[in-house]
């Protein structure tokens, strides 16, 4: 850590700004959104308010019942009190009977599952748990962040598989080099995957999972999208046995509960011990009435069925909208985001941009600004993601906007 000048003169000089780090945070790249920020800001000066479908962070209020049992839980336990490291008792239980309920998969609340703050920070930590230098990381290209920094703090090489119309949004296994495979330790599958809204099948679930356990790698599912689907219910990997398996869930998407951290990691109890473990050394658990919120939102099924339904119409509303502006039919099976392919000779940028216009005002995420390794992905591969949070009013607005004044090429 470096303190600057001015913890003595009281001045800050223009160097002093620029935060000094250690070498794993200087080796994190800057955010690749840049060019659609800085967009977005000039709009926001000229006095214009463009809306915000980048992060997967749902605008509707989490439902009053969840919110009630939290007050609750702050008031039955009025002395704080550290809570367990792994998770009080009930919650786990509550999520043991729900992935029962779910998925017809047995866990055992003891050994078979940790309470995380949120799938972020179970994903970011894992490999801290697991790998050792050198020890290569496979994650899904473009894929969520966390995968690959994680892996970079615990000093560890990710290596990006590719997930584009060519290997159907999912990881080609076959094409893994047998060099990576041999020094890999962790896989990282989204299913259904953010950004492109595919569902793993249970055959590609068997498949994976298998694959993994012959080369002994250690097979992680996030499933934070899980119950945000528009067909059948999504599988599970747990569906394949908990040998080398772990399945990283969250109420965040669920139940509307971003703000509260709470998320869960389940499966293999060998490889739940030292994620435990580590965690009893950096956390002191999620807090004792978020767990309470989290039990009530697990007990009931409407909200979630609902939250689904309001997703579904902004779907079919943007997934339209975009066909009548000319852009090929991009249509997810799940998920928070509609993954909307731009028309050839045109970037995932100049698509991004285009939807800046005045006339239109949405900010969304260029698939340029989430892909680890564009080698591996050719010009044909530009896409958007458009994520579905914003309020009714505003989607019909922006996807009528859409619909009448985006013209590319
Ligand atoms: C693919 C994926 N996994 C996990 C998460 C983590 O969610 P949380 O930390 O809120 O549980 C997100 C959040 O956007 C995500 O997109």
């Amino acid at each position: 850590m470096v303190f600057g000048l001015s913890e003595v003169t009281g001045m800050v000089s223009r160097e002093e700004l620029n935060v000094v780090g250690s070498k794993r945070i200087l080796q994190i790249g800057t955010y690749a959104m840049a060019a659609v920020k800085e967009r977005t800001e000039a709009l926001r000066a000229k006095g214009l308010s463009p809306v915000d479908f980048g992060m997967g962070d749902p605008s509707a209020p989490t439902p009053e019942f969840i919110r009630r049992a939290c007050a609750e839980g702050i008031e039955r336990h009025a002395a704080s009190g550290y809570p367990p490291f792994s998770g009080s008792l009930p919650f786990r239980q509550a999520v043991s009977d729900w992935v029962k309920g779910r998925f017809g998969v047995t866990l055992d609340a003891d050994s078979e599952i940790v309470s995380s703050v949120g799938s972020k920070e179970s994903i970011f930590h894992l490999p801290e748990a697991l790998i050792d230098p050198g020890d290569v990381v496979i994650c899904p290209d473009p894929g969520y962040p966390p995968y690959a920094t994680g892996t970079l703090f615990a000093e560890g090489e990710p290596h990006y598989a590719p997930i584009h119309g060519g290997t159907d949004f999912l990881p080609d296994l076959d094409a893994i080099p047998d060099q990576i495979a041999e020094r890999a330790r962790i896989f990282w599958l989204t299913t259904p995957s953010s950004p492109s809204g595919r569902v793993a099948s249970p055959e590609y679930l068997k498949r994976w999972v298998e694959w993994c356990r012959q080369r002994n790698i250690v097979a992680c599912s996030d499933e934070a999208y899980s119950e945000i689907y528009f067909d059948e219910p999504p599988h599970t990997a747990l569906e394949q046995g908990k040998d080398g398996v772990l399945v990283f869930n969250s109420l965040s998407k669920r139940s509307a509960m971003t703000g509260y951290r709470v998320g869960w990691v389940a499966g293999d109890p060998q490889l739940i011990a030292p994620y435990r473990k580590l965690k009893a050394n950096i956390d002191t658990g999620t807090p004792w009435f978020i767990q309470e919120a989290a039990i009530a939102a697990y007990s009931d099924e409407e909200h979630v069925a609902q939250m689904r339904e309001g997703y579904r119409k902004r779907r079919d509303l943007f997934v339209s909208a975009f066909e009548n502006a000319g852009l090929p039919r991009s249509e997810p099976e799940a998920s928070l985001y509609v993954w909307q392919r731009a028309p050839e000779g045109v970037t995932s940028t100049g698509l991004a941009e285009a939807l800046l216009d005045e006339k239109i005002l949405a900010v969304t995420i260029p698939s340029a600004a989430l892909i680890g390794d564009p080698s591996q992905h050719g010009p044909e591969e530009q896409y958007v993601r458009l994520s579905m949070v914003a309020s009714w009013d505003e989607s019909e607005q922006i996807a009528t906007a859409i619909a009448e004044h985006l013209r590319l090429g």
